[in-house]
């Protein structure tokens, strides 16, 4: 049996809903005003897609007839996806599938999403040669990543705090961020042309009503190294949190708003990227 904290959330999707109040949403609604309108018939994929950010922004934006697939490597997150589309009578087929590994058909998808998760898929390239591969020709892929993430340094702090500076950082807290070269790279080396991805940049704002409660889930979700948690994890846990509200009181890239909550303020790039159609012989 795989050692956790006693005091460790067991993450479900609606403790990554909790986690990352609107900041995904108003995200995706930004990527979607860069697209035009879905038509009927669109098949969207919604990779690596966690509690159904991208699903809920697209239905809320009630679109034509569409189909839509939520596949995400962690099974409480797609049933979370399949019990929010069933609430909702939402067109959505739910799958447990590694964003490396996808079974889904060669140009399946005129819409491929891969939103905040290009950073901890492992292999960039694999990924990307997926959304690639699934996508039909003319099809559009977003991909999008946080290049201003003020929470991690706040992290990366009670890491060090509690487990000294030796060791492997949690595979979620690393020391070199992910930025919009190495997306651009990744879908470059997945078969997207360089002049076929455009990029932009947008500011969102993730409130913290509870900085303790917001440090508990972040600490369970993102603190976790690779070797696992430890009995030093539980012993230091209250000890991490403490310092995870501290940091994040007095760090950069962190306001109160008018009802004196904690306001973070994030930098998403989101790339646009188009699989250019073949030609026909003979056109
Ligand atoms: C930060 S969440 C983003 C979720 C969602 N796309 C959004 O924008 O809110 C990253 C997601 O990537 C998923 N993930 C990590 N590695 C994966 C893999 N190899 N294949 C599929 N999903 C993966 C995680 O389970 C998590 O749901």
């Amino acid at each position: 049996m795989v050692f956790q904290p006693k005091q460790i959330t067991h993450y479900q999707a609606k403790h990554l809903i909790e986690l990352q109040g609107n900041v995904s949403e108003a995200a995706i609604e930004y990527c979607l005003s860069q697209l035009p309108p879905f038509s009927e018939g669109d098949v969207i994929h919604d990779n690596a897609c966690g509690s159904g950010a991208v699903t809920e922004t697209i239905m809320n934006s009630k679109p034509p007839p569409i189909q839509i697939y939520d596949t995400d490597i962690n099974p409480q997150f797609v049933q979370g996806c399949a019990e929010l589309a069933k609430k909702n009578d939402w067109p959505v087929s739910t799958a447990v599938m590694s964003a490396l590994e996808l079974t889904f058909p060669d140009d399946m998808f005129t819409h491929s999403f891969t939103t905040f998760a290009f950073h901890c898929l492992g292999d960039h390239t694999k990924a990307a040669e997926q959304v690639y591969r699934t996508l039909k020709p003319g099809g559009t892929a977003v991909a999008s990543i946080w290049i201003s993430m003020p929470h991690v340094d706040a992290l990366q702090h009670a890491h060090w705090l509690t487990r000294g500076k030796e060791g492997p950082m949690p595979a979620l807290l690393p020391l070199e961020s992910y930025q919009e070269k190495d997306l651009r790279g990744a879908l470059e080396s997945g078969g997207f042309k360089a002049e076929h991805i455009a990029c932009s940049t947008k500011e969102c704002n993730l409130t913290m009503p509870d900085v303790k409660r917001w440090a508990q889930l972040a600490w369970s979700y993102l603190g976790t190294l690779p070797t696992g948690w430890s009995q030093n994890d539980e012993d230091k846990w209250e000890e991490a949190l403490a310092d995870i509200v501290e940091q994040i009181s007095s760090g950069d890239g962190f306001n109160k708003n008018e009802k004196g909550e904690t306001v973070m303020t994030m930098v998403a790039c989101i790339a646009i990227a188009k699989k250019i159609g073949r030609i026909a012989v003979g056109d």
